[in-house]
């Protein structure tokens, strides 16, 4: 399995699939969070934010960049859009060997040259978020580690996919 689709049903439901996804995270993974402007990126990040118990809480990164926040793991989050395409992440001391030791969120990762097409590394987990009709997301999720979108899948459909909606 490479790609798990999945659809939110409002906010309730975000913020449980940031607390799967949350539980599967490791030191070094990066979060790469795809989506039009008002997708739900952020709103998806601190979902993930909150249950690995991140303090300060993730805000929205637009007018900072980048944020450090303590956690179950070190967490950092990165919002590229006001860098615009093309961005260099190195030159920019955005992305540092530090993040090794917790995970990545990151936003608008076009901008970085970072895409959900092609080979996927084991430690990047994308998630595509569309659909703006009012109060429902769906999110299309990504990574090279098999196992764990696996995982991630079967414990989402055990935990938030009614009997109905298989
Ligand atoms: N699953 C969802 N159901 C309903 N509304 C949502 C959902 N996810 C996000 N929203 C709403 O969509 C709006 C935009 O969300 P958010 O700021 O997270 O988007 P964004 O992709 O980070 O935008 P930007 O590109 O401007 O940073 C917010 O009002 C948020 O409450
Ligand atoms: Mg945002």
């Amino acid at each position: 399995m490479n790609h798990y689709s999945v659809t939110l049903q409002g906010l309730d439901k975000t913020a449980a699939l940031g607390a799967v996804i949350a539980e599967h995270l490791r030191p070094g993974d990066r979060v790469l969070l795809h989506g039009e402007m008002g997708a739900g990126k952020t709103t998806l990040a601190r979902s993930i934010g909150a249950a690995l118990q991140a303090a300060p809480p993730l805000s929205s990164p637009t007018f900072i960049l980048l944020s450090e926040h303590s956690g179950r793991l070190p967490i950092w989050h990165l919002d590229a859009y006001r860098l615009g395409p093309g961005a260099d992440p190195n030159a920019s001391g955005l992305l540092d060997e530090r993040q090794l030791l917790g995970v990545t969120l990151i936003e608008w990762p076009e901008y970085f040259g970072i895409t959900a097409s092609g080979l996927l590394g084991a430690s990047d987990l994308h998630l595509t978020i569309t659909g703006s009709d009012e109060g429902v997301r769906s999110v299309d999720l990504r990574t090279g580690d098999a196992e764990r979108l696996a995982a991630i899948a079967a414990q989402w459909q055990a935990q938030h996919v009614g009997a109905t909606e298989r």
